[in-house]
C-alpha cells in the first residue's frame, strides 16, 4: 500500500510537467470512483433513470429504435458513473480538485482506464473540475495560467452538484492573474472584491469550467485546493456514506436531465428547428452563457443545415448528441465545432451542415449511425446584462442531400478527401493532448 502511494506521488510528479490534469488525487478519486460504482444498488436507480428517458421521448413519438436505446444504455452507463464521481470529492473538510464530466478515457500518467462519467449535454471542448466547499470554512484555490489560458474560463459556486444552481460566479474577464501566470481565488462568506467567491451556508461545491477552443495549443489551468484552518470533520466519510450520496445524484440527475433537460428544455422545441438563444441559469448553464436546444430526425438522403453568428459572445460552441443527451465519440467523430475551429462565411454568420453522407463542406458535423439526435448550441462570455442574446440569430433548413448545392452559400469551404483526413487527424492530435497525455 504504502509502495502504491509512493509511486502514484512519483508518477505525479513526473506528469505534472505534462499535464495539469495527471494528479495524484485525481488517480486516487478516479480508482475510488471505479471502486463505488461497482455497488448493486445502482442497478434500480439507473433502470429508474432509463425509464424516464424513455417517457420523455415517448411522449413526443420519437421513434425509440435499437440505435437509439444503445445510446440510452450508454448514457445510463456513464450517469451512473457521474453520479459516484460528484459524491466521491464530496469532504468539505478534504478537499480536492477532481476532473469530471468526461468521455471514457486512458491515464496513460497512472495506466488507468476509466470509464466515462457524462451527463446532459457534455461539451467535448470543456475540462470541467469539481471541489467540494462548505459555507462554514474558508478556502484558497490556487492556479496557473498557460499562455493566455482557455477560449473561455469560469468558476462557479454552487448549491447543488446535480442541477447546480449557482450562488456566486468569477469570469475569465474579471480573474486577476499575475505576470507570472498564477493566481489565487479565495472562498468564504467574507465581502471581498477580488478574485473571491462570495460562500454561504447552501455551497456547495466549485465548478470550474475551462472551454479549449483550439485544443493543439491551449491547455486548462493548473489548480490546487487548501482549506484553512483545520477542520475537524463531525463524521468520518465512509465509503458506504459516498454510495449513498451517490445513489441521491443518481435520483436527482433522472429528473433533473432525464425530464429537465430532454423533455422541458429540448424536445418541447419542434423537431428540426432551433430558436434564436436566451440566457437563463437554470439547469446547470453559466450566467454569462446563452443557449439554444433542439432535437433533429433527419434521413439518410437529406442534410440539416444549421447558420448563426456570435454574436458578442467570446467563445460558442455547436456540439451534436445523442438521444441520451452525450456526444458520440467525440475524439473520433467531428461531432463538435467551435469559434475557434470553424471556417465562416463572408459576413462573420457561419454554416454547418448535419449529413450521414459526407458533403465536402469543412463545417461538416458527421451523423452517420445517428439520425437522431440533440443540439445544445452555447454562446458564452456574454455581456451579462439583458437583452445582449438578441443580435444572435440561428436559421435552420432541412434539404434533400443532392439539393445541398443550391442552398449553401456561394462562400463556403469545401475540403477534399485528404484535407478531411487532416481535420479529423488534427481533432485526435487536439484531443489526446488534453485527456491523455
Ligand atoms: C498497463 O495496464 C495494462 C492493463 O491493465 C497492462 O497490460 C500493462 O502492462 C500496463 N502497462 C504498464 C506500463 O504498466
Ligand atoms: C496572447 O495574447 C496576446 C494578445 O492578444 C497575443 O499577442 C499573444 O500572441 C498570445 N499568446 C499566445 C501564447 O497565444
Ligand atoms: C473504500 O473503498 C476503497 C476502494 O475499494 C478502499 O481502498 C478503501 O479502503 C475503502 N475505505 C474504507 C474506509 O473502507
Ligand atoms: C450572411 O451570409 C449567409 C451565407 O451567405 C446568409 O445565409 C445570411 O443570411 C447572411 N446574413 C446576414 C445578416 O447578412
Amino acid at each position: 500500500m504504502r509502495l502504491l502511494a509512493l509511486a502514484l506521488l512519483a508518477g505525479a510528479t513526473l506528469a505534472q510537467a505534462r499535464n495539469p490534469l495527471a494528479t495524484a488525487d485525481q488517480c486516487e478519486l478516479d480508482v475510488l470512483s471505479m471502486e463505488l460504482s461497482k455497488d448493486p444498488g445502482f442497478e434500480p436507480l439507473k433502470k429508474h433513470a432509463l425509464n424516464q428517458y424513455i417517457k420523455s421521448l415517448k411522449k413526443y413519438n420519437v421513434d425509440i429504435t435499437d440505435a437509439v436505446m444503445k445510446d440510452l444504455h450508454l448514457a445510463m452507463d456513464e450517469l451512473v458513473f457521474s453520479s459516484v464521481q460528484k459524491a466521491a470529492n464530496g469532504d468539505p473538510t478534504k478537499p480536492k480538485v477532481y476532473w469530471t464530466d468526461t468521455a471514457a478515457r486512458r491515464h496513460d500518467w497512472f495506466n488507468l482506464s476509466v470509464p466515462g462519467g457524462r451527463y446532459s449535454y457534455d461539451n467535448p471542448d470543456s475540462i470541467y473540475r469539481t471541489v467540494p466547499i462548505d459555507g462554514k470554512y474558508k478556502y484558497k484555490l490556487k492556479g496557473r495560467r498557460f499562455g493566455n489560458g482557455t477560449a473561455d474560463t469560469s468558476f462557479s459556486l454552487i448549491k447543488n452538484v446535480n442541477s447546480q444552481n449557482t450562488i456566486s460566479t468569477i469570469l475569465k474577464k474579471d480573474l486577476k492573474v499575475k505576470s507570472d501566470g498564477t493566481y489565487e481565488i479565495t472562498i468564504s462568506s467574507e465581502d471581498i472584491k477580488e478574485n473571491h467567491l462570495k460562500s454561504d451556508w447552501t455551497a456547495k461545491q466549485i465548478f470550474i469550467r475551462h472551454n479549449l477552443g483550439d485544443w493543439n495549443k491551449e491547455t486548462p489551468d493548473e489548480l490546487e485546493v487548501e482549506v484553512l484552518g483545520n477542520p475537524k470533520p463531525w463524521v468520518p466519510r465512509t465509503n458506504r456514506s459516498i454510495i449513498n450520496d451517490a445513489k441521491n445524484n443518481l435520483k436527482q440527475s433522472s429528473f433533473f436531465y432525464g425530464f429537465g433537460a430532454l423533455d422541458f428544455k429540448t424536445l418541447s422545441i419542434p423537431l428540426n428547428e432551433l430558436k434564436s438563444p436566451s440566457q437563463s441559469q437554470s439547469l446547470g448553464t453559466l450566467t454569462s452563457q446563452a443557449q439554444s436546444f433542439g432535437h433533429y430526425n433527419i434521413k439518410d438522403d437529406e442534410a440539416y443545415v444549421i447558420t448563426f453568428n456570435g454574436g458578442k459572445s467570446s467563445y460558442w460552441v455547436l456540439p451534436v448528441s445523442t438521444m441520451g443527451l452525450l456526444t458520440n465519440d467525440p475524439e473520433h467523430n467531428i461531432v463538435s465545432f467551435n469559434s475557434a475551429q470553424s471556417a465562416p462565411n463572408n459576413n462573420g454568420t457561419y454554416t454547418f451542415v448535419l449529413s450521414a453522407k459526407d458533403p465536402h463542406v469543412y463545417n461538416w458535423i458527421s451523423i452517420a449511425g445517428m439520425p437522431q439526435g440533440t443540439l445544445m448550441l452555447r454562446w458564452q462570455g456574454l455581456p451579462l446584462s439583458d437583452g445582449t442574446v438578441k443580435d444572435i440569430k440561428v436559421h435552420t433548413q432541412v434539404v434533400k442531400y443532392n439539393k445541398l448545392h443550391e442552398i449553401l452559400p456561394k462562400d463556403t469551404r469545401y475540403v477534399s478527401a485528404k484535407e478531411r483526413k487532416q481535420q479529423i487527424h488534427e481533432r485526435q492530435q487536439g484531443y489526446q493532448r488534453i485527456h491523455y497525455q
